[in-house]
């Protein structure tokens, strides 16, 4: 039943216009797969949640497992970024759905689920830091049973609160429009404040990537910045609040923005040593994400039609043409099968579905923006993109009315389409989206089922049949200051405590569930603690393969290590013990017998256990 009532209102917004007025087969089919596949996705997505999802035992109601796929890699975990950004495409879905339908509600339980969930992640100790300084803010993945995640990772991430701040107020937006200011005002804006706070406090520091993998300044995450304390700001002014430093930090970020610029395309990653091109899907990623269907084609803000965003994404969709072989034959102005950058080599460096699919939507966008303009441009900057389409164009503005705008908007939707026909080429028969395909055979490959391919299927649609999200105000917030500065703003950070009556409860976890153990000890730099037990994932007592603990929280005042031991088996009880590693090698054991620890089942929300070192 909830499966039929979803496909309805996949079906009632997925599918656009067909391309042409004269449908090829090669049109008809895409139709077709569209159609499909958007209901596959909104499946696909929604076995991915938490609460209700059939692939996501143990998962805490309102977080997304980035993927059902536990190892290699292993993605069974929430991500602040992924759940954000699946987020803000449901709430676009709800928002945008004029009629009442069955599922809008349970579309709007499971905002409400995501945004209580976050309030508890928010206030979760990990090894970025806490929310008393708003440094825990900036942690890229939880487990999904709201505990920390203990190894190592490439941390902070400071895009997520952005993202996660830009999904909120979406849905405080329609709230407050829908009669409902109180919740917006009680419930909300709490945890939005702290995201905001974030933002103003860190966007001057250095951070990792959405790829998670070097460490500097990236174009996405000060784009999502910007958008975030612009939208911020609006929303503060609304419910009769105050975010200060939205207002003074927003025009300072975009003022940074434009550093990214290098006169050709996006550099996606500065402040950092790296012999890497800086062609990257970060950039696309960055101009769709801040995609903006009231705002002109400004370059300072990258909007989709501008000529920076135009001009970049052509230099990086050609920089796969030669790279992968089953792009051989797609020459300039043909759609090709992109990944995340051409240097990749992350799981053999593939195409990925959500580029290719990024690559279209930020095509459509652009469209959708000539359209409503009533014109387009074509500067010095894309005059390269646009005679990919008609070689004897020239620079100029070209109304709608022209036979060169008909020519070259029908040829780039053309091209729009045939991103999304490789996508439909490299789709298995069961409609499954994994992370990436083969660059050789087209064959799903590395995380199946990942919940952000899904969504960017969605979002890629919604916009080839102009359903846009609503305006974010860069109308107000595309002048650039004449100098840049940089003087963040210390913020203040408070838990939330009023949340959403939410449903609780899960797909009960019955084979493993991952359990956060704390201890207190003193130690001296260069020593180190582990755990070990009678369960495999301790290393069955075996000091070689102990499992480590991190002192990522550890401070003067508070001697914690802690450790997320994420194979335990559910129901299980089993033994464990605390022991040292000293610089020389020796082991250290605590003193006393075993411990024991009985494994939950069904849906523990952050089990764990607090010991003391004897
Ligand atoms: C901080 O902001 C200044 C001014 O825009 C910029 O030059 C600098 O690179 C920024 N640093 C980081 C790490 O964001
Ligand atoms: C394709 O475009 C690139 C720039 O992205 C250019 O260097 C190359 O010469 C073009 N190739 C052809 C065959 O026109
Ligand atoms: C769908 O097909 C792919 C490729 O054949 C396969 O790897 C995957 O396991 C299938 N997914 C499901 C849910 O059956
Ligand atoms: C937030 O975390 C702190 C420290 O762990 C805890 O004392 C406090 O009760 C938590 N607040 C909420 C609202 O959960
Ligand atoms: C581990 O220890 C627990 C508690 O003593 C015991 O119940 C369990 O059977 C032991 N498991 C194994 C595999 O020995
Ligand atoms: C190793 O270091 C510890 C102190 O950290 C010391 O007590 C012990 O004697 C050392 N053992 C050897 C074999 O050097």
């Amino acid at each position: 039943m909830r499966y039929a009532l979803l496909t309805s209102i996949a079906s009632v917004l997925c599918v656009g216009p067909l391309a042409s007025a004269n449908p090829t087969s090669k049109h008809a089919k895409l139709a077709s797969y569209i159609s499909k596949e958007g209901q596959r996705s909104i499946v696909g997505i929604t076995e991915n949640l938490g609460g209700k999802g059939s692939k996501t035992p143990g998962t805490a109601a309102g977080l997304f497992i980035a993927s059902p796929n536990m190892a290699n890699p292993n993605y069974y975990y929430t991500w602040t970024r992924d759940s954000a950004l699946t987020f803000k495409c449901l709430i676009d879905l709800f928002e945008t759905s004029d009629q009442d339908y069955i599922s809008r509600k349970e579309l709007e339980t499971d905002i409400r689920n995501y945004v209580s969930s976050q309030a508890v992640l928010q206030n979760v100790s990990n090894p970025s830091g806490t929310l008393r300084d708003g440094s825990g803010l900036g942690e890229p993945k939880f487990e999904i049973d709201l505990n920390p995640f203990s190894g190592a990772w490439g941390r902070p991430q400071r895009d997520g609160p952005a993202l996660r701040a830009t999904a909120m107020i979406t849905y405080a937006d329609w709230l407050i429009s829908h009669g409902q200011k109180s919740e917006a005002t009680n419930i909300m804006w709490p945890i939005i404040a702290n995201d905001l706070a974030y933002v103003g406090q860190y966007w001057n520091n250095t951070g990792f990537d959405l790829w998670e993998e070097v460490d500097g300044s990236s174009f996405f995450t000060v784009a999502v910045q910007h958008r975030a304390l612009v939208q911020g700001a609006s929303l503060a002014k609304k419910l009769g609040k105050s975010c200060p430093a939205c207002v003074s930090q927003a025009p300072q970020i975009l003022c940074f923005l434009q550093s990214f610029w290098n006169g050709n395309y996006v550099t996606a990653n500065i402040n950092l040593d790296t012999t890497r091109s800086g062609i990257d899907l970060n950039s696309i990623l960055g101009s769709i994400h801040t995609f903006d269907p009231e705002a002109s084609c400004d370059d300072s803000t990258f909007q989709p039609c501008s000529a920076r965003a135009l001009a970049n994404h052509k230099v990086y969709v050609d920089a796969f043409r030669s790279i992968y072989e089953i792009n051989s034959g797609l020459s300039n102005g043909s759609a090709a099968n992109v990944g995340r950058y051409p240097e990749d080599v992350y799981q053999g460096g593939n195409p990925w579905y959500l580029a290719t699919l990024a690559s279209a939507e930020l095509l459509y966008d652009a469209l959708y923006q000539w359209d409503k303009l009533g014109k387009l441009d074509i500067t010095k900057t894309s005059l390269a993109f646009f005679k990919d389409f008609d070689a004897a164009v020239k620079t100029g503005t070209y109304s709608a009315h022209s036979s060169t705008y008909k020519t070259l908007t029908s040829a780039i939707r053309t091209y729009a389409d045939d991103f999304i026909g490789l996508v439909q080429d490299y789709t298995p028969s069961n409609g499954s989206l994994a992370e990436q395909y083969d660059r050789n055979t087209g064959v799903p490959l590395s995380a199946n089922d990942l919940t952000w391919s899904y969504a960017s299927f969605i979002t890629a649609i919604q916009r080839r049949a102009s359903v846009v999200p609503a305006s974010w105000g860069e109308k107000s917030a595309n002048v650039v200051p004449t100098t840049c500065s940089a003087s963040p703003v210390t913020g203040t950070y408070q838990a939330a405590t009023s949340v959403f009556p939410t449903t609780t409860g899960c797909v009960p976890a019955t084979s493993i569930v991952p359990i956060t153990f704390y201890l207190t000890e003193s130690t001296f730099y260069g020593e180190n603690v582990y755990m070990t037990g009678n369960i495999s994932a301790l290393g069955n007592w075996d000091t070689s393969s102990g499992f480590p603990l991190t002192a990522n929280l550890y401070t003067d005042s508070d001697h914690l290590w802690f450790a997320s031991v994420e194979l335990v088996p559910a129901g299980t009880p089993f033994e464990y013990k605390y022991y040292k590693v000293e610089p020389n090698g020796t082991v250290i054991w605590e003193n006393g017998d075993n411990r024991v620890y009985v494994a939950p089942t069904g849906c523990p929300i952050q089990p764990s256990q607090t010991d003391v070192w004897r």
